[in-house]
């Protein structure tokens, strides 16, 4: 059984928790897109683990753990990430594999990120994690960027030299420092030792284990709303982390995957600037900010909070194909007395969007149509069995399902390991 999993909002669904616990079952685990800009969280016990680059899936041991092609990496992140890994206590000798074809960010690249973004107007801006993502996928598509693949050719040094050079001529038009080629250079030249061991021709070792029956399950970062074609453009990152992206990121033919898992909040946050129909500005987006810890678990900004939007749950059920859903953060809704749910944008005319307009413009001259349900206003994170949730919460659930299309496969009610409920899958 081979699971592509990806979020459906803009980011921090839960996928981190909901990948731990798929990863019981599987044997691989394959990141596909982004880098460091992601911030997965798993707790186990009273234990927390932010992963940013790692798959969510090395916490369990002897599990495979794939980097793919398809991922923008920073040896640094990297590095720190690997270090942290094991002095949590899980060996990763064997079981870690970076794919030569995934393409390096460098300091270079962090440092287009943050002059490119100081160059932008206030309401251009994107909000990026400044993690070098957007400047080493434009390098990629450019075709001058590294891939890691690069740092065994004899003349890396001499390709450090000439993308700082390619850099600097950015970076100065931008009104920011050059960078030194040299330092550059020094800085690299102990990443070929580093990241040797690790280094595979993932798309021969992925093959090798379809062939041999294992189980696959490949992990998104970021999500839908934030897919460079399918997302809120030009307020997205810089690849395709919708279900797609899985084959490109790591070479799995389409044929070969199961099933789709999307993760879905039962409300809606958003990182970074970009439009975002169902905000709150009031007590209930603070409400949510807090019991929902709604900090960035990579640059710890708050969150920005809003009701549950089904225009964009049911936009995502048709681009990813998401089979069954898994569903999170219910316990956070526990002490409204009433939910909203989202079903269009109504615009001043009266004519009603029920699919995401590819025009953002559009949305300055609308707003959302609400649903409103009563709420439930118990308790539900020590909740083990759907059938022993409040009727009210089941019948907020079934309506979301209703209108998005799709099964629940996953519902999770707390941020702990045990909170999550097998319900279909
Ligand atoms: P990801 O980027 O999709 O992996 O999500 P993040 O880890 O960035 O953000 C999700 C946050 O919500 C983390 O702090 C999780 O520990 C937490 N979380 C996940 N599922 C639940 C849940 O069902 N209830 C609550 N209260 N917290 C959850
Ligand atoms: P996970 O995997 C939430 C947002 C940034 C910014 C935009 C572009 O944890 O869900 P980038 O640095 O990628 O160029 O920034 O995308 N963003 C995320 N928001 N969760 C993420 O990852 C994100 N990764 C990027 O805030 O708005
Ligand atoms: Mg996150």
């Amino acid at each position: 059984m081979n699971t592509v999993l990806v979020g459906a909002q803009w980011g921090d669904e839960g996928k981190g928790k909901v990948i731990d616990f798929l990863t019981e079952e599987a044997d691989v685990v394959v990141r596909f897109q982004g880098g460091s800009n992601a911030g997965h969280t798993v707790v186990v016990g009273d234990r927390k683990y932010v992963l940013h680059l790692v798959p969510s899936g090395v916490l369990h041991e002897g599990k495979h753990c794939v980097i793919g092609n398809g991922v923008v990496m920073d040896p640094f992140d990297l590095m720190k990430e690997l270090e942290q890994v094991e002095s949590w206590g899980f060996a990763l000798k064997g079981r870690f594999h970076i794919s030569e074809r995934a393409h390096m960010v460098c300091e270079w690249h962090r440092a287009l990120d943050r002059a490119e973004e100081a160059a932008r107007a206030q309401d251009a801006k994107i909000g990026t994690t400044g993690r070098g993502i957007g400047p080493a996928y434009a390098a990629k598509v450019g075709r001058f960027g590294m891939r890691v693949g690069d740092i065994l050719r004899p003349d890396f040094q001499d390709r450090v030299r000439a993308q700082v050079e390619e850099a600097n001529r950015a970076l100065t038009a931008l009104g920011a420092q050059a960078l030194d080629p040299e330092e550059m250079v020094r800085l690299y030249a102990p990443m070929v030792k580093a990241l040797m061991p690790y280094v595979t021709d993932t798309i021969q070792f992925i093959h090798d284990k379809l062939d041999a029956g294992a189980n696959l399950l490949f992990e998104g970062a970021q999500a839908t709303m934030l897919d460079i074609d399918f997302g809120t453009y030009p307020f997205v990152t810089s690849s395709n982390p919708t279900a797609g992206g899985a084959c490109t990121g790591s070479g799995v033919p389409p044929r070969k995957i199961d099933r789709v898992i999307g993760v879905i909040k039962l409300y809606t946050t958003r990182v970074g600037e970009g439009p975002f129909p169902t905000e709150l500005d009031d007590a209930d987006g603070e409400t949510l900010r807090r019991r929902g810890g709604e900090f960035g678990a990579t640059t710890g900004r708050p969150r920005r909070c809003g009701w549950f939007d089904a225009v964009i749950g049911r936009y995502a059920q048709r681009v990813n194909g998401v089979d069954y859903w898994a569903m999170t953060k219910l316990d956070v809704l526990d002490t409204f007395p009433v939910v909203k749910i989202c079903t269009g944008y109504r615009r001043k005319d009266g004519f009603v969007y029920t699919t995401f307009p590819a025009d953002l413009d559009v949305l300055k001259w609308c707003e959302p149509v609400y649903e409103e349900m009563p709420g439930w206003q118990c308790e539900t994170s020590h909740i083990t069995r759907y059938e022993d949730l409040p009727a009210n919460a089941k019948a907020y659930i079934a309506r979301i399902l209703e209108l998005i299309g799709g099964k629940l496969g996953v519902l999770s009610v707390g941020p702990a390991r045990e909170t999550t409920l097998r319900i279909n899958i």
